[in-house]
């Protein structure tokens, strides 16, 4: 798999480090307040059990899926929720944790589901932020790694499913990603 990558961005080992200062983080933020998480899966999985295996708190855990990109490098827009019943978050402290905030679509419709259920407060926690222009706003509070505007894969992070279970997170060739493309339509 490693030979489908342009280039390496960031090993385990300092990912696995920056968790550590984000947890630090995330811990005395929460350290009075009563904390539910809610991952998106499936590109959060690794992230999210990195990271909460770092942060000494009480907490809640759900999970959410959603569907945005339908297989391709591009975002549609539309964000399908894959379950039919939303976590029970009334009242609650909510961590949104998410694998990389790219258009702003998911986490943006994420935030604005979950606010109907009447949460205490609502933060968004991100792995990876792409800096481009997003088309709809949202404010990660707490990120791992700002990157340029490339198409990376690894450490729960795909391209038509695959790729996940590298270690560490990579750019992708771009030529893989128009063959794909090409043959896809
Ligand atoms: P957004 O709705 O455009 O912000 O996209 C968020 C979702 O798109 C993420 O949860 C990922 O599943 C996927 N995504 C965006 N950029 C990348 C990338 O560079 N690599 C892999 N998946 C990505
Ligand atoms: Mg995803």
């Amino acid at each position: 798999m490693q030979g489908d990558l342009q280039r390496i961005l960031y090993h385990e080992s300092t990912i696995l480090s920056r968790l550590d200062e984000l947890a630090t983080q995330i811990s005395e933020d929460y350290s009075d307040r009563e904390l539910t998480v809610v991952a998106v899966l499936n590109g959060s999985l690794m992230f999210m059990a990195d990271l909460l295996r770092r942060i000494p708190l009480p907490l809640k855990l759900d999970c959410l899926s959603v569907a945005s990109y339908h297989g391709r490098a591009e975002t549609s827009g539309e964000v399908i929720f894959k379950q039919i019943a939303l976590p029970d978050v009334m009242d609650r402290h909510v961590l949104i944790l998410d694998d990389i905030l790219d258009s702003g679509h998911t986490l943006a419709a994420i935030r604005d589901k979950l606010e109907t259920a009447k949460p205490r407060s609502v933060r968004v926690c991100v792995l990876l932020s792409k800096k481009k222009r997003r088309e709809r706003h949202v404010d990660a509070d707490y990120i791992g790694f700002e990157i340029e505007d490339e198409f990376v894969v690894g450490y729960g992070l795909d391209f038509m499913e695959q790729y996940r279970n590298l270690p560490y997170i990579g750019v992708l060739r771009a030529d893989l990603i128009a063959l794909a493309e090409r043959r896809t339509g």
